[in-house]
């Protein structure tokens, strides 16, 4: 083995991964150990300094239960879950924009009726989410799964709120019609601070940094034949559309909140007239496309 110094150390470590027989393992280690060695020496990192990040990667990890993953909320505001999904999602152009999945879709959303209401504690302004479901290669998808969650009108999901908000509140698993179509009832969401009383919290006060994330309902849709997608439509207006504490938001996926007054379509949507109303159509792309 070669002794090490500081000119050979990233190459003395990555020779100690020479046997490794997972050779996706092996690349992934010895990229890490030349990035972090080149960081290292470009900051010219000090023991003191070494020694504050081991205490803040100990306290994230502290900070980790089965309701809250730290390390998760750090790579989000580092920009890491954003560049993972747009490595892992390079969709064709026609297709939905994607983005991060967040940490609250931790519990299953129950099936629902289109039409239904996802809105089971009323809180915030009543309006309607429907949109349509098509693939990038042209048409309609009848039978699509389109899976919805969201913050209330105070901004906190059920899942922060157990006791005080309705199990699985703002959270629903819907089926497109034969037009490949989705509607349904909830509210208006408002923007919300990812959770900022642990470490990455912390990081964020020292870099004068908000919390906050604009409004936004997260949508997972699916169909057969077609590669599911990751996304959210963002509130038109929101405050922090230009400052998104976790780098999610693309313009492509911001609308309107519209008012509308047309007694048909309230009837159609099961709603009084005039009512307030939020499209949004997801274009998905063929798994082999
Ligand atoms: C969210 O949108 O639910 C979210 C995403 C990243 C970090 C925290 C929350
Ligand atoms: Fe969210």
């Amino acid at each position: 083995m070669t002794s090490f110094s500081e000119a050979n150390s990233a190459h003395v470590v990555a020779e100690s991964f020479a046997d490794t027989p997972d050779g996706r393992l092996k690349r992934v280690l010895t990229s890490l150990v030349e990035h972090l060695h080149d960081f290292v020496k470009d900051v010219e990192l000090t023991e003191a300094e070494w020694q504050r990040a081991i205490d803040f990667l100990t306290a994230t990890g502290h900070a980790c239960d089965d309701t809250r993953q730290e390390f998760v909320l750090l790579s989000d505001v580092l920009g890491v879950s954003m560049l993972v999904d747009a490595i892992n999602h390079r969709t064709s152009s026609a297709a939905t924009d994607t983005t991060v999945l967040g940490p609250y879709h931790m519990v299953d959303s129950p099936p629902r009726e289109l039409g239904a209401t996802i809105s089971l504690d009323g809180n915030g302004e009543p309006c309607v989410f429907a949109g349509q479901v098509r693939s990038s290669a042209g048409g309609p998808l009848p039978g699509a799964q389109v899976d919805v969650w969201q913050a209330n009108g105070a901004g906190y999901y059920d899942v922060q709120q157990p006791g005080v908000q309705p199990d699985r509140n703002l959270r629903g698993l819907f089926t497109t019609d034969e037009l490949g179509r989705f509607w349904l009832r909830t509210v208006v969401p408002r923007y919300y601070p990812i959770p900022d009383d642990g470490p990455v919290g912390g990081l964020l006060a020292a870099t004068r940094r908000h919390p906050n994330r604009p409004a936004h309902i997260h949508v997972i849709a699916g169909a057969d034949g077609h590669a599911p997608l990751t996304t959210h439509v963002f509130v038109e207006g929101s405050p922090y559309l230009d400052s998104d504490t976790v780098f999610g938001v693309k313009e492509s996926l911001i609308r309107p909140v519209t008012e509308v007054d047309d007694p048909d379509r309230a009837a159609r949507y099961g709603v009084a007239n005039p009512f307030r109303l939020i499209e949004f159509d997801v274009v998905l792309d063929r798994r082999d496309g």
